[in-house]
């Protein structure tokens, strides 16, 4: 049974639509991330399920009941905001265990209970200082700890780790994962940061303009994005996306831009003579060998691999190498794009994919009986 669900659920400020026909069904247990650029409908969508925000129209359930109506304190949620606020006046650990003293836990309970949650974060040194006391990771921590105390049916995460370094970051990234995997509890996790996305949910709904974009593991985003702009969205270095047209038919497509002519395999049904665009993965780029020429643009050396920006005309594409390889800009280089590899997508900036879809076996492109027939008895 799905634990969360929206159905058909808009919200409009006025005349502005900031969140559009989401249809959404998470499961009991589900790891969720609401991914998608600045402004996109995240946080409106989590403050419609944890009530403080209204749908203007539309269902939102949490279990079997239609929550609608129903008041943020009644909603068994727990909601991590985007800027935490503690209260300044109480230390760590009262900030803490405030959610159950409201609730009436007595003290005993409560101290256990706040002993727990303090080990699991790391917050034990600091129970008896002060929010302004503390680092903006620590304060993040506290927040987190101040939701997880309550235990609730539903999680929500707001960008809870925006605040935190590089390092505290990832650190925290496999905590809550392991955190996850302990409680077994829904949670419903915003960011914008496609690696959070990635490497935490079990799966990910994109957004853009108020829109749900895909619903889908991070593998099937990664590998069937269903459209332009959620293909360019996942993957770092991103997927380079060219204008080009496609001509043929069905079994005999080509893809033609500018300074480049690929033939186009694993097309489905919705492929049409015309505008289209292609998007290629650095991983689809081979750089050094190959049968189209470009100019080198830029190396970067990350240390264990290189980033390399090569050009045909006005189209820049991203590749990978070895850290070995030593270009220098200006260089004139041959490139190949694997042929099995693109994706490809229909006319504009949400264009959908036109690839057809992967045999249910696996991601190799099913092999054809024509191809079988030339296997020799
Ligand atoms: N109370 C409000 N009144 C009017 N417009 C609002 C209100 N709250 C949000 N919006 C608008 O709705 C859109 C979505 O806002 P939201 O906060 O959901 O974005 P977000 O995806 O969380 O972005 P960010 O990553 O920057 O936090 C934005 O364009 C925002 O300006
Ligand atoms: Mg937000």
């Amino acid at each position: 049974m799905a634990d969360v669900t929206f159905s058909n659920v808009q919200k409009h400020f006025g005349a502005f639509r900031a969140v559009q026909d989401l249809n959404l069904d998470i499961r009991e247990g589900e790891f969720v991330s609401l991914l998608g650029p600045s402004g996109c409908g995240k946080t409106t969508t989590l403050r419609m399920l944890a009530g403080l925000e209204f749908p203007t129209s539309g269902e939102i359930r949490i279990g079997d009941r239609v929550v609608n109506d129903v008041a943020p304190g009644k909603r068994d949620i727990a909601m991590v905001f985007q800027s935490y606020a503690l209260y300044p006046h109480m230390t760590v650990g009262e900030n803490i265990a405030y959610p159950l003293k409201k609730r009436g836990v007595e003290k005993a309970e409560r101290a256990r209970m706040l002993k727990d949650t303090a080990d699991m974060l790391q917050l034990t040194p600091l129970l008896r200082r002060k929010p302004r006391e503390l680092s903006g990771g620590q304060q993040q921590r506290v927040a987190l700890g101040r939701a997880l105390v309550r235990d609730p049916k539903v999680f929500l995460l707001d960008e809870p780790l925006s605040n935190l370094d590089a390092k505290l970051r990832g650190h925290m990234r496999a905590e809550l994962i392991e955190l996850h995997r302990r409680l077994g509890r829904t949670m419903v996790y915003v960011t914008h940061d496609q690696l959070e996305a990635m490497t935490m949910s079990d799966r990910i709904a994109v957004m853009e303009g108020g829109k749900l974009q895909q619903f889908a593991p991070p593998q099937e985003v990664y590998r069937e994005p269903s459209n332009r702009f959620v293909a360019g969205f996942i993957g770092t270095p991103g997927m380079t996306i060219i204008d080009g047209a496609l001509s043929g038919s069905p079994g005999a497509w080509r893809f033609d831009a500018p300074g480049i002519s690929v033939e186009a395999r694993h097309l489905g049904p919705d492929a049409a003579e015309g505008a289209a665009s292609m998007g290629v993965r650095p991983e689809a780029l081979t750089i050094g060998t190959g049968d189209t020429p470009a100019t080198l643009r830029l190396v970067e050396q990350t240390g264990h691999e290189n980033i390399v920006v090569v050009s045909i005309g006005d189209i820049r594409m991203t590749g990978r190498t070895t850290p070995d390889k030593v270009w220098s800009p200006g260089e004139e280089v041959m490139i190949s794009i694997d042929p099995d590899m693109p994706h490809f997508f229909a006319d504009g900036p949400n264009g959908k994919r036109l690839n057809a879809k992967p045999s249910p076996r696996g991601n190799e492109p099913s092999h054809s009986l024509s191809n079988l027939s030339e296997v020799s008895p």
